[in-house]
């Protein structure tokens, strides 16, 4: 599989990097790695479309300025690029997200993630708030859906954390298949993947989580909303501080009432109940 990585060198890296991921996100890049001087950013060369990136970059150069490259790359490179830079991740006390190449850790939550290209290894800020959260809440014997599953690690918490069934979902098939990899690397094979977006859900579930963007978190909350069933609760992220009020007001427009909201940098969570 052939990807394209976008090289950004920032000045302020850690505020300017956060908005950088925001508008890619948009146009469907797909994963992240932090450098010493900005961020790369992944896509999987059949998605990747030139005056979309060009749109996002102009816009960009509005707010700030910066130094970019573009190259084509095979899987293999990204994967060992990754694998020189992942350090394990404490969510809290409980809980360490690893790879499998890393010792194991002494803890109540030992979660071992190989992403390859996936987006979800606790490293950012909004699969840390999600954890978090879901650390709060009651997940035994509960219905779960994890939209936009990424590396699987939601899905893979929640089971963790008592549910009865778990089933994750991806539109993104390499996100959908390492999913299914990571389940089984922390032996829970009960968790269901399915390839696939919002027309995918049939049924109606206790718990949804959805961490994916601004944009899909709009056009798709309204059928979030169906599947949920009465006093089910739902946590949204992947959406910077400028788009909290418009992601509250639908949600609230539809129903839901904010039980939290949360924040790690420009990064933000809304926890709703229905
Ligand atoms: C920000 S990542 C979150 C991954 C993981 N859940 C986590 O918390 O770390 C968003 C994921 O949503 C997926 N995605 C994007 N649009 C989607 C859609 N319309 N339906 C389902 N998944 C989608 C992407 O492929 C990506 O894996």
């Amino acid at each position: 599989m052939k990807y394209v990585e976008l090289s950004f060198v920032l000045s302020e890296k850690d505020y300017l990097s956060d908005i950088v991921v925001a508008k890619l996100n948009e146009i469907e890049f797909e994963s992240y790695i932090e450098t010493e001087d900005g961020v790369n950013a992944y896509i999987q060369e059949k998605f990747y479309n030139k005056e979309k990136l060009n749109f996002v970059l102009s816009d960009l150069q509005k707010l700030f300025k910066f130094e970019y490259s573009v190259k084509d790359i095979n899987q293999e490179n990204w994967n060992s690029n990754w694998e020189e830079n992942f350090e394990p991740v404490e969510i809290n006390e409980q809980c360490v997200i690893r790879a499998h190449f890393h010792e194991k850790v002494d803890c109540k939550f030992d979660i071992i993630i190989t992403p390859k290209m996936s987006f979800g290894t606790g490293h950012h800020e909004t699969t840390f708030l999600m954890m978090n959260e879901m650390f709060d809440m009651n997940f035994k014997g509960k219905l779960v859906l994890d939209m936009g599953c990424g590396t699987g690690v939601l899905a893979i918490l929640s089971k963790m954390l008592g549910s009865k069934d778990t089933l994750g979902i991806d539109i993104d098939e390499w996100s959908y298949k390492n999913s299914k990899e990571n389940a089984v690397l922390n032996n829970l094979n009960s968790i269901k993947f399915l390839l696939g977006d919002i027309n995918s859900v049939k049924g109606s579930f206790d718990i949804v989580l959805a961490n994916i963007n601004r944009n899909v978190i709009l056009s798709d909350l309204d059928r979030y909303y169906q599947s949920m069933k009465e006093n089910s609760e739902i946590l949204l992220s992947g959406f910077l501080s400028d788009d909290v009020k418009l992601i509250r007001e639908k949600a609230e427009s539809l129903g839901l009432s904010l039980v939290s909201h949360k924040n790690k940098n420009k990064w933000n969570l809304l926890h709703f109940i229905k």
